[in-house]
């Protein structure tokens, strides 16, 4: 990450950048919480995992500083300590959440947006400008042998992007100055860590790249200021835009803006992804931007329908989702409920001591006070929302608005796209199997015994992670193995929330297999009941498991963990004693990860 726009605070003890530029910080701005922020933001840039040495390099701080900041988050359950380096975790996709949550354009759009991608068979996303920037707010991704795609919370030079002209239509001359010193201080594009560096332009001049018009890119510096800038001209003129490899050799782009019904300005923009090996820029505007404005104007229709119908009615449900969620599951490292946060810092320091920066875990947690229906709030809302200390709140407040994450006017107060850099872009990438990974490893060392999480595919059930234990004896089963569903403890937790799906033959694996079919029935419905599987020697005599379900956000069983042993280490009464209440546990906190991972993005189970 650029130095330049990471916040290297001045002043504090542990501080080392000569780049602070501490007469731009405010006064009362809370410095333990401008670091914790340097330091999400790198792990964001590193894709998620630092060395805890990288971290201290990179941000210019003491080491010391490093440590506590990163046990502070560990606290909070956004991030995870794997000896040396410090992991993102997906709880910290609750600060993007809320962001999503209160910009309602996610609720209201994104299956607009994957039913045109479903339709196309292209990649399409959503966007919104974020100052000279492009951010992305979801991606219904094609996955082809050539693609290069981007993630929830990426952001890119708007003047390299389809979306960026037509945001720049908007663009006042604070804008436009913003973006001149930007493109001068950043000739290569390296605040940009998820595009590549600029090299030379792209276009020659040539006019050979197949847009044969004059919609794509000019002749010349292809993405030289001059060009972006007659491109926003075009933008107006046309209300669509063109990316013909601007970021990229082959990857071309085409958009439309999405208005706001109530102000008429821009809000979002929705692109239609493909590449030159199946569309030039050319024909993607031909043969795309009729059925594209068809889906802007349905997305637009949707958003005038809300404004109309919704508003009140959403007021109240937003409140109840948020206390929904803040209630959700069990939050053994997390935050507690907003009115508890006194308490839960209190006790997180009496428990860490020094090792725990209170003021940076109560500013993390301003982020939370807005969400879907709390799109915009006072100091006063937000002082409540967080259980906060009102001047506490003032000023964390003031720092995230120095550091861009806040913006306010008229004394009220509302996130920004940026909050979306503080860990989206990796973490909207996890699949369950990575989300549950720690979990397994956990719940294995507990016990001494392995751990898988498995899926349903078709009559057998896959596994999909495993964390395993070394012994003499252990059990032969890896990542992919297949097994039939009926005869596993893991296929049975699943099965039990499908009694619509069709039971196969059941032939005898073992003397004990169970092989009838109403009475497997029976042993489901059983399972349903109890909320785990225990089944002993019936795939293969002496292994015994215990598996329970794992739910998303709908309740609906999407996989199961399961512990499983050789019969002589514990009776079946001791797996339910001793191994089913850390099973749950583990089963808990992967569904609180899930929970929070597939609010806004859609979380692959295999
Ligand atoms: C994308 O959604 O990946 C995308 C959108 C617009 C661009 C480039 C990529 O200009």
């Amino acid at each position: 990450m650029p130095s330049n726009v990471s916040p290297a605070v001045g002043g504090g003890a542990g501080t080392r950048a000569g780049t602070a530029t501490s007469t731009d910080v405010p006064a009362e701005a809370v410095a333990p919480l401008m670091r914790g922020i340097s330091v999400l933001r790198r792990l964001t840039d590193a894709d998620g995992v630092a060395s805890l040495s990288g971290l201290e390099r990179a941000t210019g701080l003491a080491r010391s500083t490093v440590d506590r900041i990163t046990a502070t988050l560990a606290r909070m359950g956004y991030v995870r300590l794997d000896g040396r380096d410090a992991v993102l975790a997906p709880r910290l996709m609750e600060l993007g959440n809320a962001y999503l949550a209160a910009l309602r354009l996610p609720r209201l759009l994104d299956s607009h947006a994957d039913a045109l991608a479903d339709e196309l068979d292209e990649s399409v996303s959503l966007a919104v400008g974020d100052l000279d920037g492009v951010r992305f707010i979801h991606q219904a991704t094609r996955r082809r042998a050539m693609s290069l795609s981007f993630r929830i919370g990426d952001l890119l030079p708007a003047e390299r992007t389809a979306p960026g002209p037509l945001f720049a239509t908007e663009w006042d001359e604070r804008d436009w100055s913003r973006w001149r010193t930007r493109r001068a201080g950043d000739p290569e594009d390296r605040r940009f860590p998820a595009v590549p560096a600029r090299s030379r332009p792209l276009d020659d001049g040539s006019g050979d790249d197949g847009s044969g018009d004059d919609a794509g890119r000019s002749t010349g510096d292809g993405d030289g200021d001059g060009d972006f800038e007659r491109r926003t001209a075009e933008a107006r003129e046309t209300g669509w835009a063109l990316d013909d490899q601007l970021i990229e050799q082959g990857l071309v782009a085409l958009s439309v803006p999405v208005r706001d019904p109530r102000s008429g300005r821009i809000a979002c923009v929705v692109s239609v992804v493909s590449h030159t090996s199946r569309h030039t820029a050319g024909d993607l505007r031909d043969s795309v931007l009729p059925r594209l404005r068809t889906a802007v104007a349905a997305m637009e229709e949707e958003l005038r329908a809300e404004l109309n119908g919704g508003l009140n009615a959403e007021l109240n449900e937003g409140l109840n989702a948020e206390l929904d969620e803040s209630s959700r599951g069990s939050r053994p490292a997390g935050p507690a409920p907003r009115t508890g946060l006194a308490l839960w810092t209190g006790a997180s320091k009496q428990e860490l001591g020094r090792e725990f920066i209170e003021s940076l875990a109560r500013g993390l947690t301003v982020f939370t006070a807005f969400g879907e229906g709390r799109p915009e709030l006072t100091l006063t809302q937000v002082a409540q929302a967080t259980g906060l200390a009102r001047a506490t709140a003032r000023r964390a407040l003031i720092t995230l608005e120095h550091l861009g994450y806040v913006a306010t006017h008229d004394r009220v107060f509302r996130l920004t796209p940026r909050v979306l850099g503080l860990g989206f872009p990796p973490l909207s990438r996890l699949s369950l199997a990575q989300i549950a990974d720690p979990h397994l490893t956990t719940l294995s060392q507990r016990l001494q015994d392995s751990a898988s999480l498995a899926v349903l595919a078709g009559d057998d059930v896959q596994y999909t992670a495993r964390a395993a234990t070394r012994g003499i004896m252990s059990i032969n089963v890896t990542v992919g193995t297949r097994l039939p569903a009926y005869a596993t403890s893991l296929g049975r937790v699943i099965l039990a929330d499908r009694p619509d799906h069709p039971l196969p033959a059941l032939p005898r694996l073992t003397p004990r297999t169970l092989t009838d079919q109403d009475q497997l029935k029976a042993v489901l419905e059983r399972v349903r009941q109890d909320g785990y599987a225990l089944v002993d020697g019936e795939l293969e005599e002496g292994l015994r498991s215990i598996a329970a379900p794992v739910r998303d956000r709908d309740g609906r069983v999407v996989a199961a963990v399961n512990v499983a042993m050789h019969s002589s280490r514990r009776t079946p009464e001791r797996c339910v004693t001793e191994v089913l209440p850390e099973l749950r546990r583990a089963t808990q906190d992967i569904e609180t990860d899930l929970h929070v991972a597939g609010r806004f993005s859609r979380v692959p189970y295999v």
